[in-house]
């Protein structure tokens, strides 16, 4: 087996992740056990859009499955049938984490990925099919999973879309997602709620790149996606 390492450069965050022949290394910086666990109870129930967790290497780095296909390096424009695509494996990946230990013993819905986005997401025929980049892993709400992905995968907050357009395509994830009553409305509340959590992170973490970028979409989502989802002015106090 071929033993050359290829950096794979794309994710910009972890340093040090390389492809050894059809096997990810990836350097682990704390506790990965949640991570590992998960990985090897999604295999065990079938659920093959994550790799498999394959163990612990020499230089201590998790050994992982490599998945093939496409990842890309930033955001970007996504047409209806890639986001239905990525909420649809969202989903998948939920339910299958429903039964987690640490969803039961935490009282969650599921494990969150916490950071689904097209830069974690592997492509092939053009739509999403692999998840990865279990850095953010946590037991949580669908919905929180569901407004990171508004975030992301809509780049919800650019003005390249207007409050209309990304109504309609929240629907289109909430119907792929298979919610049903206000679902673009719930989602759009949580896309607020993750933006403003990004941008006091962004605040308190000293990136204020980052708090700018998010602080911007939070006012964006609330002028035109909020205010038009309700028709007494959902978000906007009158006066
Ligand atoms: N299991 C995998 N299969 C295929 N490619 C992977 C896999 N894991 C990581 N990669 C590649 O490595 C890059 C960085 O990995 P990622 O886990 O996203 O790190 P980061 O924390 O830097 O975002 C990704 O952009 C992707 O191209
Ligand atoms: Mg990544």
């Amino acid at each position: 087996m071929s033993t050359e390492e290829t950096p794979l450069t794309g994710g910009r965050i972890t340093a040090g992740v390389v492809r050894v022949g059809e096997t990810v290394r990836r350097p682990v910086t704390r506790d990965r056990a949640h991570v590992h666990g998960l990985l090897l109870h999604l295999e065990e129930r079938g659920f093959d859009a994550v790799p498999r967790f394959l163990g612990v290497d020499d230089q201590q780095r998790e050994v992982l499955s490599f998945i093939p296909g496409h990842v890309p390096d930033d955001l970007g424009h996504f047409d209806d049938a890639q986001l239905a695509a990525a909420a649809r494996l969202l989903r998948r990946f939920h339910d299958a984490t429903a039964d987690f230990p640490l969803v039961l013993d935490t009282g969650a819905e599921v494990m969150c990925h916490n950071d689904w986005g097209p830069p974690n997401a592997v492509f092939r025929d053009r739509l999403p099919c692999g998840l990865i980049d279990f850095d953010t892993l946590a037991p949580g709400l669908r919905l929180w999973d569901l407004g990171y992905f508004a975030f992301a995968w809509l780049d919800l907050g650019d003005d390249a879309y207007t409050g209309d357009e990304q109504i309609r395509r929240l629907e289109v994830v909430a119907q792929a997602y298979g919610m049903a009553g206000c679902a673009a409305t719930q989602i759009a509340i949580h896309a607020l709620a993750r933006q403003t959590a990004l941008a006091v992170a962004g605040r308190v973490q000293g990136k204020p790149d980052m708090a700018d970028w998010a602080a911007a979409a939070a006012d964006w989502t609330v002028l035109n996606v909020l205010e038009q989802l309700s028709p007494t002015g959902y978000a906007l106090p009158a006066g």
